[in-house]
């Protein structure tokens, strides 16, 4: 045990080419779990990050779910001590528009201190620096001051469906811990380390729209059949008011728990600047539910947003058609408090109660995930923060996040352990965009910091 971690910080110093050299490695493999044709990249991914375990000094195991494997690794020569349960995800997310991207997704590119690819920071990048933390420990004192266990999934972009099933059938005997520590999130802003208490949670619908049977001439049969994508049109129109921002399924906004007010107010305070915010993105204007801040509604209230869109003739020019069908995919945001299945079959009656006549309407959920609030408490947590102070220099703010890790409100409520959610992306990281990096800065500064937490941990030590 160290007081202050040197011996394996200075190990850490002379690794870290290595460290970047193997975290591109990890890169190149395009486990992308949306796509079918990627079965086999994702499989290797898993048996990479099986290997990393292994060499690292951990008993691995990888987990057959019918799904995705699941990789298991334990440590458990620190008789007396904590456990901490390390969650990551080695699956990606899409590449297209691949046009978008200045180098090829999965040949990571340095550019300065910017390692750029799929999955740099969400979650390859951020995940393996546990991974090379306990190594550089193990290397350097043949002992871990606390007990480690890891457990990463690669089916997290697509829901997490065979971990859930798994973590509750486990139900504590092999991912028993006193806490977990996620690195899959952001920083509030550079030098500003975070430790997030809410994640929202989300209803992933599918919309189709069926008309006649095959497309047809939009002059000869324009008028007198309805149109799918019209249609279409006319029920997303009608899911949220244009004034207020409010969604307008019926019963939406029932189960919110209201933001409380001492979280409005640090919210408030945080170096948030809406003028910088809008310029990244080139927008004029902001726009959201009426009554609340850019944070409180990414965070805090509840979001209906289409995320594709597909009818009738894509190609260049004119092609006069009244499209057969029409296709859309919407996702809802949920806050706690919300239910994904009760939020997914009142959107499904409000949106069949809209349907305009003449055409049919097929509505399917694609998956979903649980919000969740956590209560941030005990020694790890206190561990967690002053291990991020010891290397950012600064007290790590609390905050919420508009995005889900489905995973983390069963860590909650299954294993009754606070997750602790400790991310060193930066805001501007460019998740599942084109271009996505990841600060090898910070990729180094998160290997130091999660060794700070053991040992931190070990001590059973606050500041
Ligand atoms: N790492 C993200 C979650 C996240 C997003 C954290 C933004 C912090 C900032 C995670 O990999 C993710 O993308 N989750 C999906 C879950 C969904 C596919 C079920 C999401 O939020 O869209
Ligand atoms: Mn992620
Ligand atoms: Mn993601």
């Amino acid at each position: 045990m160290s007081a202050d971690s040197k011996d394996v910080l200075a190990r850490i110093e002379q690794e870290k080419e290595r460290y970047l050299e193997e975290l591109k490695e990890y890169l190149r493999i395009p486990s992308i779990s949306t796509e079918p044709e990627h079965k086999e990249d994702v499989q290797r991914c898993s048996e990479f990050v099986v290997d990393k375990l292994k060499t690292a000094g951990l008993s691995v195991e990888s987990i057959q779910t019918g799904g995705n494997p699941l990789v298991f690794a334990e440590w458990n020569g620190a008789a007396g001590k904590p456990t901490i349960l390390f969650y990551g995800h080695y699956d990606v997310q899409p590449v297209d528009p691949l046009e978008e991207w200045d180098s090829p997704p999965f040949e990571p590119t340095t550019k300065g201190d910017l390692l750029i690819a799929r999955g740099a920071t969400d979650d390859k990048g951020q995940s393996f620096t546990h991974i090379k933390a306990v190594e550089a420990i193990l290397q350097e004192r043949g002992e871990l001051p606390v007990n480690v266990k890891f457990i990463l999934e690669g089916e997290e972009e697509v829901g997490g469906e065979s971990i859930e099933r798994f973590v509750h059938e486990d139900a504590g005997q092999k991912l028993g811990c006193d806490a977990v520590v996620v690195s899959d999130t952001s920083m509030f802003a550079p030098g500003l380390p975070s430790l997030l208490y809410g994640l929202k949670g989300l209803a992933y619908m599918e919309l189709r729209v069926r008309g006649p049977n095959r497309d047809l001439h939009s002059g000869t049969f324009g008028g007198a059949v309805a149109n799918p994508a019209n249609a279409l049109c006319q029920m997303i129109s009608r899911l949220q008011d244009p004034e207020t921002g409010k969604i307008l399924i019926p019963g939406f906004y029932d189960d919110v728990l209201p933001l409380e007010d001492w979280e409005r107010e640090e919210f408030g305070k945080l170096p948030f600047d809406e003028s910088d915010y809008m310029a990244d993105l080139e927008v004029d204007e902001l726009f959201g539910e009426e009554g609340y801040s850019t944070l409180e509604r990414t965070w805090g209230r509840p979001t209906l947003d289409v995320n594709g869109l597909f009818s009738g003739y894509q190609g260049e020019g004119a092609k006069t058609i009244l499209p057969a069908w029409a296709g859309a995919k919407v996702s809802m945001r949920l806050v706690p408090g919300q239910d994904p299945e009760k939020i997914s079959k009142l959107f499904e009656e409000y949106v069949q109660a809209i349907a305009p006549t003449g055409v049919s309407v097929e509505v399917t959920g694609v998956h979903g995930a649980q919000p969740v609030l956590i209560d941030i408490k005990g020694p790890i947590a206190d561990a967690a923060m002053a291990a991020q102070e010891d290397i950012f220099g600064a007290r790590p703010v609390r905050v919420r996040e508009g995005g889900s890790i489905p995973i983390v409100a069963s860590f909650s409520s299954v294993l009754g352990v606070p997750t602790l959610l400790m991310g060193f992306g930066l805001p501007d990281d460019r998740l599942h965009s084109p271009n996505e990096k990841f600060n090898i800065s910070l990729f180094y500064d998160g290997i130091r910091a999660v060794v700070r937490l053991l040992d931190r941990a070990a001590e059973g030590a606050g500041v």
